[in-house]
């Protein structure tokens, strides 16, 4: 199973950034944790990161025939932006929206996500954690179908 992890704008200033917001831990620190702990559970996981939106709405267009799903932190283009929710929902390839922060108890232009609709699921608030269980996640689906 090949996974992309997809970052958007000013996720590559992690660790710098607003620690007391995002935490200290570096892009390149979660990108090689993530490979490592992908792999523990038996996913191959690619790391990409983009400050621009079109280059991240060609990269989930690309992703339909290289990957099985895509782990997506669109930063603050989540709040507006109908042209990478138009991308994801060009592809088939299933997407896990994540927030590092929780953004529904910041302001309230955080409120809004335009792209969780074309989502499978959402994960916000648990730190660069949300990535690890947005991994964990792909693993259970199906099992609410199974459970019936
Ligand atoms: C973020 C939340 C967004 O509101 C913000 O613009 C970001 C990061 C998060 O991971 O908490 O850039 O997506």
């Amino acid at each position: 199973m090949k996974i992309l992890v997809l970052n958007g704008p000013n996720l590559n200033r992690l660790g710098r950034r607003e620690p007391e917001v995002y935490g200290n831990t570096t892009l390149d620190a979660l990108h090689e944790h993530l490979i490592q702990y992908g792999k523990t559970l038996g996913y191959e996981v690619d790391c990409q990161q983009s400050n621009i939106e079109g280059e991240l709405i060609n990269t989930i267009h690309e992703a339909e025939d290289k990957f099985h799903y895509i782990v997506l932190n669109p930063g603050a283009f989540t709040h507006y932006s109908y042209a990478i929710r138009d991308a994801i929902a060009s592809v088939t390839t299933p997407v896990i929206e994540v927030h590092i922060s929780h953004v529904y108890t910041r302001e309230r232009f955080r409120h809004t996500s335009v792209i969780a609709p074309v989502c499978i699921g959402q994960i916000t608030g648990f730190g660069v954690h949300s990535y690890d269980l947005a991994l964990q996640a792909i693993g259970h689906i199906g099992d609410s179908e199974r459970m019936k």
